[in-house]
């Protein structure tokens, strides 16, 4: 007998890791919105989200965090 619980768990993993002072990193076949609502297309299983604000290449981390002082509370 199959069970919902039985279908989430035979689900790839997806995990978020907040990286100190950097980005989220996404690793797994999340799918990642754009503003419109639209998948923004992806080629790596890891990605890394910009979360201060100061990438080139939204929503994806360019390194320019390293160079602008963000500092995250975690
Ligand atoms: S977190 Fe890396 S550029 Fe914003």
């Amino acid at each position: 007998m199959t069970t919902s619980d039985d279908t989430r768990t035979a689900q790839p993993d997806i995990t978020v890791t907040a990286c100190p002072d950097g980005p989220l990193l996404v690793r797994g076949p999340a799918t990642i919105l754009g503003p419109d609502g639209e998948p923004v297309p992806r080629r790596r299983a890891t990605v890394a989200l910009c979360r201060c604000g100061g990438t080139a290449i939204a929503p994806w981390c360019d390194g320019t965090h390293k160079v602008n002082g963000y500092r995250s509370d975690d």
